[in-house]
């Protein structure tokens, strides 16, 4: 049966027998027991399911993995020790030196790097298109050695909703899948995969953890995207892996586990960038109520985006969840629900003013963190995207008067009531 969001939220994922623990065990071991050599040699070639190495896999991790798997409406998923790894595997898991991706230039700052800079020692090269960019320019975007179209559901901090079906339409036009980063939004406020994405990421330390308790990220495949359509595009997938004695990824796993399998058994085997399973439990009891959160965390969002656009300090605001932001038809669409709790704005007076107005603020608290229960400011400029020049910080949508305020849970009159008296310089 397929339960509605809210019950996969608090059940999915895991499911004792009887007399089983009711809550998610923490399986705190590295390793697992076995009888016999040979049945240890099945696992390593992925002939038989088990447990052998908590680096690969751990039944912590795998249940909550199950879970945000189905609350995306996914055919498989993994966890990562972070966002930052969900995004780096997703991406090389199909796209290694010599290949291309196209990219929204709106994305992470720290995604923006990993991409423009690491990656790019590793010889994949990519090219950033602006969200609005016309059909055109999204086109002439793509090479033939293009492998992916990646982009944020809402992009951090900018807050601009990404037109899913739009890019989904371009990347299959192509022959190649759309990722799409969805930690913003989260599957409780949209669900990427029933418009067209292919993969999506989760930086599961934001939302889905909701309390800033671990850092962790989440791959999830729909299975929808047929590799096997031009198998030379992705080599990786359709052709035997001599690392596992041959086994062709697509052929053995079929469309539904094939990438997954294929991150699991060779990108986590080589990079290691597991979860632990202390930190998946946190995560799962995130998970539990984060259908309950969300709504809270919009709610609080457009009153303060309305408070704010009606203040005659605030040069700008981006809210798309309020009904007069120029985003909001697309918003709508996309989240009818609400997008997120983080509001975007300039304070007249640019960079001096927004500092001494984070500074002035007592409830919100200033922080390398966003979505999170306890309301928290940054100033992107100076920190999450301060390796970016001024031409990148304009293309991520990132001025330098921009803050970033992120509403937690607390009371949206007491935030307000803080938001007023921080401005009163
Ligand atoms: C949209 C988005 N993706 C990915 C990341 C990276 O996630 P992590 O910090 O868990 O590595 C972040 C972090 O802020 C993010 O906001």
């Amino acid at each position: 049966m397929d339960y509605r969001i809210e019950t996969k939220c608090v059940q999915g994922g895991y499911h004792p027998g009887n007399g089983e623990p009711r809550q998610i065990p923490i399986v705190q071991s590295t390793t697992f027991k076995y009888e016999s050599s040979a049945e240890m040699g099945k696992l390593f070639d992925l002939e038989a399911e088990g447990y052998f190495y908590s680096r690969l896999q751990n039944p912590t991790c795998d249940a909550v993995a199950a879970k945000i798997c189905e609350m995306e409406g996914g055919t498989a998923a993994m966890l990562t020790s972070s966002g930052q790894a969900a995004n780096f595997f997703a991406v090389f898991n199909i796209a290694g030196c010599g290949d291309h991706v196209v990219a929204s230039s709106t994305i992470y700052g720290g995604t923006f790097n990993l991409f423009s800079v690491t990656m790019k020692k590793m010889g994949v090269e990519f090219t950033f298109v602006s969200p609005h960019c016309t059909d055109e320019e999204l086109e002439a975007a793509f090479r033939p050695n293009t492998k992916a179209v990646f982009g944020e559901t809402i992009a951090n901090p900018a807050l601009i909703v990404l037109d899913i079906e739009r890019f989904a339409g371009a990347a299959h036009r192509h022959g190649v899948p759309l990722i799409i980063d969805n930690t913003f939004a989260t599957p409780v406020n949209c669900r990427p995969f029933e418009w067209g994405a292919d993969i999506v990421t989760h930086s599961t330390t934001k939302y889905m953890d909701g309390h800033g308790s671990a850092v962790g990220g989440c791959i999830v495949d729909s299975g929808k995207f047929d590799w096997t359509r031009q198998p030379e595009k992705f080599p990786g997938l359709c052709t035997p892996d001599e690392s596992y004695h041959g086994i062709t990824y697509t052929e053995r796993f079929g469309l539904a586990g094939a990438y997954i399998t294929k991150a699991t058994a060779q990108l986590m085997r080589d990079f290691g960038c597991t979860q632990s399973p202390q930190s998946a439990y946190l995560l799962n009891l995130g998970l539990e109520s984060l259908h309950v959160r969300m709504p809270r965390h919009c709610e609080n969002a457009v009153k303060v985006a309305d408070f704010l656009r009606k203040h005659e300090k605030i040069a700008w605001v981006s809210c798309a969840s309020h009904p007069e932001d120029e985003q909001y038809a697309l918003a709508r669409k996309y989240m009818p629900n609400g997008t997120c709790g983080v509001v975007s704005f300039g304070v007249k007076g640019g960079r001096a003013a927004a500092e001494t107005f984070m500074g002035r603020l007592k409830i919100a608290a200033i922080e390398t963190h966003v979505a999170d229960a306890r309301t928290c400011c940054l100033h992107p400029a100076s920190a999450t995207h301060r390796q970016m020049n001024d031409a990148e910080l304009v293309a991520a949508g990132v001025g330098p008067d921009l803050v970033r305020y992120s509403c937690g849970l607390e009371s949206a009159e007491d935030l307000i009531a803080d938001i007023a008296q921080a401005l009163e310089f």
